[in-house]
């Protein structure tokens, strides 16, 4: 453990991301000084884990805005009917009943084991997100983060050359093809037509300057300019390389954990979990990005 010059204690989970913060309560206002330390924190050390903080909704939220402005998600069903700004990732509908497994947001929640960047089908993904875990199963439903930088700077000069400059296809209906029964079905969920975006391969980060691969498999389509079958294999590659566990951090959740990630340098995914047996509730803020991914 090491203390910072103010009340804040870390300590590193993983070498590569993955931080505790201890020393804060949440639920309470942050003075500038602890805000800008966590801020500092988040953007060097990209993912942290804040332990034991039992926090309301209310008070997530507040804790959220200090970061920015907050996502109002499109689909009523994944929100919380109190606060629309959170995101509900559960098996459970808000009387805390087991969904049926024909819903929509079982459906979306099992798209969650997929390594995803949230909202890459988006102009402007998502800056970061704040979950809090409510209710966890005894096994499964670990959350695995990938550092985006690390998977980047780990490959050769000669791969670096070749993808810097290439732009990616990105769209929902890709996370849609990935579900048997999202696919066969007429809702989808509450999204509006969206149109395929376009991202770079490899991004600068807004703030930190620092360089990152941009993944997002689940919708990911292709790369322009590349036929079909070549963009794939490159993208296929590239998640191998990315996944392969030297850059990932694995969360195994405490009760009561809040973490909190840069979504424009990690991916993630969860390990399934036994959803018709045991229960999973997480709620999520979300910090709308400041604008679209920068191409390095
Ligand atoms: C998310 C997500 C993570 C989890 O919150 O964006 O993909 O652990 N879920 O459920
Ligand atoms: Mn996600």
């Amino acid at each position: 453990m090491s203390a910072t010059a103010s009340t804040l204690i870390t300590k590193k989970r993983h070498p590569l991301l993955g931080t505790e913060v201890r020393g804060v309560d949440l639920a309470r206002p942050l003075d500038r000084e602890t805000f800008r330390e966590i801020e500092a924190l988040w953007l060097s050390d990209l993912l942290l884990v804040f332990p034991e903080q039992r926090i309301a909704d209310e008070a997530q939220i507040a804790f959220a805005r200090n970061f920015g402005a907050l996502e109002i998600h499109p689909s009523v069903s994944h929100r919380s009917s109190r606060n629309p700004e959170i995101y509900r990732i559960s098996n459970l509908d808000e009387r805390g009943a087991v969904l049926p497994r024909q819903s929509t947001q079982w459906q979306y929640m099992e798209l969650t084991r997929l390594w995803h960047t949230d909202s890459s089908f988006r102009e402007v993904p998502s800056k970061g997100s704040i979950l809090h875990a409510i209710e966890l199963p005894p096994e499964g439903g670990d959350t695995l983060f990938a550092n985006m930088y690390a998977a980047y700077e780990a490959l050769d000069t000669e791969t670096r050359t070749r993808i810097r400059g290439l732009r990616v296809r990105h769209s929902h209906d890709h996370i849609i093809r990935q579900s048997e029964t999202l696919s066969a079905r007429a809702d989808k969920g509450e999204y509006a037509e969206l149109p395929p975006v376009v991202h770079p391969l490899v991004q600068r980060h807004p703030v930190t300057g620092r360089t990152s691969l941009f993944l997002s498999p689940h919708t990911m389509e292709g790369v322009e300019g590349m036929p079909d079958a070549d963009g794939r294999a490159l993208l296929d590659a590239l998640i191998a390389h990315a996944t392969s566990g030297d850059f990932t951090y694995r969360h195994q959740w405490q009760l009561d954990d809040v973490i909190m990630w840069d979504n424009r340098c990690t991916m993630h995914a969860v390990i399934p979990f036994d959803e018709s047996r045991h229960r999973r509730e997480l709620h999520r803020t979300t910090l709308i990005g400041d604008g679209p991914p920068i191409a390095a």
